[in-house]
């Protein structure tokens, strides 16, 4: 009998498709849905969607590789990487790894908030005869002490169950049935809102180009959404390579997943702002326009339940397979480092997740007047240190280690698994790792840490 459970073998992907899910899960989460769509109409339109491909190819791809590349040849946690390579760069890995930490504390209590909403879509909570009650719904729901908690404890489980069952049995699995879950009814939900009366508006808002928007501080703003939309900087895209076989093509994966992210931001723009214009609601950023914005929306449209509960599923689905690549990442540290199995370390974490996610739900209500780093909240303060400073650090010094300290040769080696598979943009790759993509990055840490 072949020997499947023997726990010292690393567990790997058990397809193709099966990784590139659950890397373009990692990618696909809030940000593509609260983020991008009221970013590019705000800025530009097509103009922003242009420039947010030009810097998706020049810096989104490039860091995607270079992540893949590291994981991939060592066939470890993000820390483990570094320090089998350079023993003194892992550091690099460790900013990385701790930044996935702090954005899952609070990540997971707004993927609680998106529980909320499914169990309160589904026991008919959400069907208000007043749409200017949803502002008070959702404020009421967040201030309080309990609730919002219990609800960052479910989210959290669901997380720890998916990353306990490893990679392919948990976390491929389940990002093999949720991204398609999840792809169908953004379709749905996009050819309903797209077909709504007076939706041209929302689409002109969303994509009609203007030109004489894009400017320094747009460039920035899509170059940070890139980021982020990626799961870059955070060592989570080097855990997910780390599980690859050596026969994988990694180059071509790194276009694939900013692809499908990319596409499933400009479906979430058609699926959200078109219909938010059609019924005659202002589009906002991040979370009024999920909690507020939209249930008001959907109150307005015929059968408009059965579209939140879509809608509400497939934010919860974007959410959760993010979730899980955040707590992968400090999971297979553990894992590697200390020997631990998955299952406890997997519980570990996910208790010390749920901890540190309470005081970012309680500043919500009653510790709002505790502010700590520049008058913000705790969860915006988490939130500030993790992607303003650490994720944009840990790419910067990814960029360092490829092109300067371990060497472009070495790093093409494992790109082309020794020579065997032919990747065209060897030369554009090499020279955007060693001087365009750590310059970019630069420029946006220093614009971060200004505004
Ligand atoms: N990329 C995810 C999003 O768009 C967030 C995320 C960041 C997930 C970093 C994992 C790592 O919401």
């Amino acid at each position: 009998m072949a020997n499947l459970s023997n726990s010292n073998e690393r567990d790997q992907w058990s397809s193709k498709i099966g990784f590139v899910l659950a890397a373009a899960g990692s990618a696909v989460g809030l940000g593509n849905l609260w983020r991008f769509p009221y970013t590019a109409g705000q800025n530009g339109g097509g103009a922003f969607v242009l420039m947010y491909f030009v810097i998706l190819f020049l810096v989104g791809f490039t860091l995607m590789l270079a992540e893949l590349i590291i994981g991939r040849h060592t066939q470890l946690n993000a820390i483990g990487a570094y320090r089998k390579i350079r023993k003194n760069w892992a550091w690099v890995g460790g900013i990385g790894v701790l930044a996935s930490f702090l954005i899952l504390s609070f990540y997971s209590v707004i993927g609680g908030w998106v529980v909320h909403y499914v169990v309160r879509t589904v026991t008919g909570g959400l069907a208000l005869a007043d749409t200017n009650a949803y502002e008070g719904l959702f404020v009421g729901f967040i201030t309080n002490p309990i609730q919002p908690i219990l609800y960052h404890a479910i989210f959290a489980s669901l997380t720890v169950g998916i990353v306990m069952g490893g990679v392919s049995g948990g976390i491929e699995k389940y990002s093999k049935i949720l991204m398609p879950g999840l792809f169908v009814m953004m379709i749905i939900i996009m050819l309903r809102s797209v077909t709504l009366p007076g939706a041209s508006e929302g689409i002109k808002f969303f994509l009609a180009p203007d030109f004489s928007k894009i400017d320094g501080s747009v460039m920035l703003a899509a170059l940070g959404q890139v980021f982020f939309s990626l799961s870059l900087g955070m060592g989570v895209i080097i855990t997910y390579g780390s599980y690859l076989g050596k026969s994988e093509n990694i180059p071509q994966n790194s276009i694939t997943i900013p692809l499908v992210d990319t596409g499933i931001a400009l479906l979430a723009g058609l699926a959200i702002l078109p219909a938010v214009f059609a019924l005659g609601f202002e589009p906002d950023a991040g979370p009024s326009l999920l909690f507020i914005t939209l249930p008001a929306v959907f109150a307005e449209m015929p059968l408009g339940m059965v579209f939140a509960l879509i809608f509400f599923l497939l934010v919860l689905f974007a959410a959760l397979t993010s979730s899980i690549s955040l707590l992968e990442a400090s999971v297979s540290f553990v894992v590697d480092q200390f020997k631990l199995s998955r299952k406890s370390a997997a519980a570990l974490l996910g208790l010390a997740v749920f901890l540190l996610g309470i005081p970012s739900s309680l500043g919500q209500g009653i510790w709002s007047d505790l502010t700590f780093i520049r008058g913000n909240d705790f969860m915006d303060s988490i939130d500030f240190i993790a992607s303003n400073i650490m994720l944009p650090l840990g790419g910067f010094f990814l960029c360092i280690f490829i092109g300067w300290i371990w060497g472009i040769d070495n790093a093409l080696k494992e790109a082309t698994n020794n020579g065997k598979i032919s990747f065209k943009l060897a030369g554009f790759w090499s020279f955007l790792v060693k001087y365009v993509a750590p310059l970019a990055i630069l420029v946006v840490f220093f614009q971060g840490l200004r505004s």
